[in-house]
C-alpha cells in the first residue's frame, strides 16, 4: 500500500491504471501516425508529467515542444481567460501536431489553443488529454481524439496536475479535500 497525501481525499487513479492508459494511448498513437511527421506539444506546466511517460510510450519519430497558457492562475475555477505565456520554438507548418493536455474540463483553454496553431497551417492537428472532466450537462468546447480516461466532475491532483503549484509529484491522481482550497 503506498502512502496517500494527507491533502488527498480519494484516489482515483493509481500509478498502475496510469501506466496502462498510456500504454494503450501509446499503442493507438504509434499506429495512427506511422509515416507521419509527428510532433508532440505538450501544455506546460501540467501536462509535462503525462507528455515524459507517453512520448516513451510512442514507437514512431516525433518531436517535442512546450507552450505555456494561463486560464486558471492559482485558483480551482476555470477564469476562461487565456493567454499565451510560452511560445513554441520550432515551426509547425506541414508537420503533424498533436497537443498533449494534462486535463480538459471545459475545453476554452485547448479551443483557444487548436485556433492559435491551426493558423500556423500543421498538416494535422488533434488533442491528447489525460483526463477529460465529462459530465452530464457539460459540453466541452473541443473534442479531443485520444482521451488517457474520463474523470468526475471534482478538483483533481496530482501526475502533473496542482492546485497552486503543489501536489504536481504525487505519482497518483486524487480528488483534493475540499477544505484545501476552499
Ligand atoms: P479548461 O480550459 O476549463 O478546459 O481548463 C483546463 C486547465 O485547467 C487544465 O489544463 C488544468 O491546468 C486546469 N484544471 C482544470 N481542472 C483541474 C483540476 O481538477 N485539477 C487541476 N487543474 C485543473
Ligand atoms: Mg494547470
Amino acid at each position: 500500500m503506498e502512502t496517500i497525501h494527507p491533502d488527498v481525499e480519494t484516489v482515483l487513479f493509481s500509478e498502475e491504471d496510469i501506466a496502462e492508459m498510456v500504454k494503450r494511448l501509446g499503442a493507438q498513437i504509434s499506429e495512427d501516425y506511422k509515416g507521419k511527421d509527428l510532433v508532440l506539444i505538450a501544455v506546460l506546466r501540467g501536462a509535462v508529467v503525462f507528455m515524459g511517460d507517453l512520448m516513451r510510450a510512442i514507437d514512431a519519430p516525433l518531436a517535442i515542444d512546450f507552450m505555456a497558457v494561463s486560464s486558471y492562475g492559482d485558483g480551482a475555477k476555470s477564469s476562461g481567460i487565456v493567454r499565451i505565456i510560452k511560445d513554441l520554438d520550432i515551426d509547425i507548418k506541414g508537420r503533424d501536431v498533436l497537443i498533449v493536455e494534462d486535463i480538459l474540463d471545459s475545453g476554452l483553454t485547448l479551443k483557444y489553443l487548436m485556433k492559435n496553431l491551426s493558423s500556423r497551417n500543421p498538416a494535422s492537428l488533434e488533442v491528447c488529454t489525460f483526463l477529460w472532466k465529462d459530465v452530464e450537462g457539460k459540453q466541452a468546447a473541443i473534442d479531443p481524439k485520444y482521451v488517457g480516461t474520463h474523470c468526475p466532475d471534482a478538483f483533481v491532483v496530482g501526475y502533473g496536475l496542482d492546485f497552486a503549484e503543489r501536489y504536481r509529484n504525487l505519482p497518483y491522481v486524487g480528488i483534493l479535500k475540499p477544505e484545501v482550497y476552499e
